[in-house]
């Protein structure tokens, strides 16, 4: 069986929801809502920068930040930076950014840094033929200079797991940071099979904050 094989799905909404039934998953799922002006509005209200993104998407395609400063707002897609002076403005130009696509709002996660580059990591869980699950990889990217997300096809940069907890919190933190993402994708895998039965290989995307605490941002069904 290779990677290509198993279920996918597709819907970022519809995984974060099955997650976000689990009492010990939910605190690691960023408050997530459907973009629409009422949800865009109250989200921004609550916290200062949320994540913007395609409900169906990949490698950072669409993913917009979004920051609130008193009554302005700006968001960043890419490396370009739009200013608005009212949500007004700031609504229009997101709906018209997005078509007809639907799209998430995601309270935004302030990653912890190297060198001033944001990182978060990518857990890959392959579903053995015997049945049984294996991570086979915990891998950082390193968001390239000047950009928010971290994908590796917007050029970000890989490095080991390890190093990664290492440079952006300490080495006494490898062991239970990782440790940390391996019980949250254990059970993670056994909430998403229970609902989704068929899933083969998963790739789970972590953010860490500038705090230690882990996030989910989401999982993968078909992982490069
Ligand atoms: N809620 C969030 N807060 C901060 N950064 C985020 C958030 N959601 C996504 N990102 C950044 O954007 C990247 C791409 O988002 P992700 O949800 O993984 O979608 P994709 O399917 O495009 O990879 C993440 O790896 C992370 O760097
Ligand atoms: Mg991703």
């Amino acid at each position: 069986m290779g990677n290509e094989s198993g279920r996918q799905l597709a819907s970022k909404w519809a995984k974060t929801e099955a997650l976000l039934s689990h009492a010990q998953i939910a605190p690691h799922i960023p408050p997530t809502r459907m973009f629409t002006r009422d949800n865009l509005s109250s989200m921004l209200n609550q916290h200062s920068m949320v994540v913007v993104k395609p409900v169906k998407g990949a490698g950072g395609h669409g993913v917009i930040k979004v920051t609130r400063e008193g009554g302005s707002y700006r968001y960043t897609y890419y490396s370009k930076t739009n200013s608005f002076h009212s949500f007004e403005g700031l609504y229009k130009s997101l709906n018209a950014k997005r078509g007809n696509r639907r799209y998430l709002i995601q309270k935004g996660i302030r990653l912890a840094t190297i060198a001033g580059r944001p990182i978060d990591y990518r857990v890959k869980y392959v579903k053995q033929p015997e049945g049984h699950w294996n991570i086979t990889a915990i891998v950082g990217r390193l968001a390239k200079p000047g950009l928010f997300v971290t994908n590796i096809c917007r050029g970000g940069t890989l490095l080991s797991g390890s190093e990664g907890i290492r440079r952006s919190f300490s080495s006494a933190s490898v062991g239970p940071k990782k440790r940390e993402m391996r019980t949250l994708t254990q059970l993670s895998t056994e909430v998403l099979e229970s609902r989704f039965p068929g899933m083969g290989t998963l790739g789970f995307d972590y953010g860490i904050d500038t705090s230690g605490k882990i996030w989910i941002f989401e999982v993968n069904t078909r992982p490069q």
